[in-house]
């Protein structure tokens, strides 16, 4: 499955499953997405790896990646059959979404959030659930608008945010 997808400023891309060998570059995402939140992400290469391979592993079917030209730009992991041991229901977890620094606001990550999303509804989970850092203010306002509602908070400085998942 490949999706051909235009971005708000009009970057082509394709959103396909991750393969494993995409994996290695999907490190180089990663922390080039986090360089200017490093409070919320691994630091180190090796963590960071074995991560990208938890999340993975978690849910092959799950991980997505944004391509251009043959260059993997952005990905997004959830794993559809979590559960949630606070509300005590399964949801789908949205564990990670990043794009390279470069490609940031052109819509890329807007169309691999909603992939995720749709997946997700495909597999018939009736919320979706993620993690976000208290101070990343543009995944949380942006979340919010979205529909994603603050439900709590844990480890300090991470908000829990749920939405219900619906056929729009
Ligand atoms: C969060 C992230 C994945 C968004 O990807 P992106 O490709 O830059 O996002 P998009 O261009 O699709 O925009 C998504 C939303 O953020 C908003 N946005 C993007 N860049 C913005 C900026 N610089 N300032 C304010 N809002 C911004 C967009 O307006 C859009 O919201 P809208 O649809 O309501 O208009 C990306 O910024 C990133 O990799 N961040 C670091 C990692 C991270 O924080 N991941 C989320 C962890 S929970």
């Amino acid at each position: 499955m490949q999706k051909e997808t235009k971005g708000k400023s009009g970057i082509s891309f394709i959103i396909r499953p991750a393969q494993r060998e995409d994996l290695p570059s999907l490190v180089k995402v990663y922390r080039s997405a986090y360089q200017d939140l490093p409070q919320y992400a691994y630091t180190n290469v090796y963590e960071v790896r074995d991560y990208i391979n938890w999340l993975y592993r978690g849910d092959p079917h799950g991980l997505l990646v944004a391509e251009k030209d043959g260059e993997i730009i952005g990905f997004v992991s959830v794993h559809g059959d979590w559960w949630d041991k606070r509300f005590q229901r399964r949801t789908a977890e949205v564990h990670e979404l990043g794009v390279l620094k470069e490609y940031q606001g052109q819509g890329v990550g807007s169309a691999l959030f909603h992939a995720a999303l749709d997946y997700a509804r495909a597999l018939g989970c009736d919320f979706a659930s993620l993690w976000v850092g208290e101070e990343n203010w543009l995944a949380r306002n942006w979340y919010r608008r979205l529909g994603f509602q603050e439900v709590g908070r844990g480890w300090g400085e991470w908000i829990r945010m749920v939405k219900k998942l619906s056929a729009d």
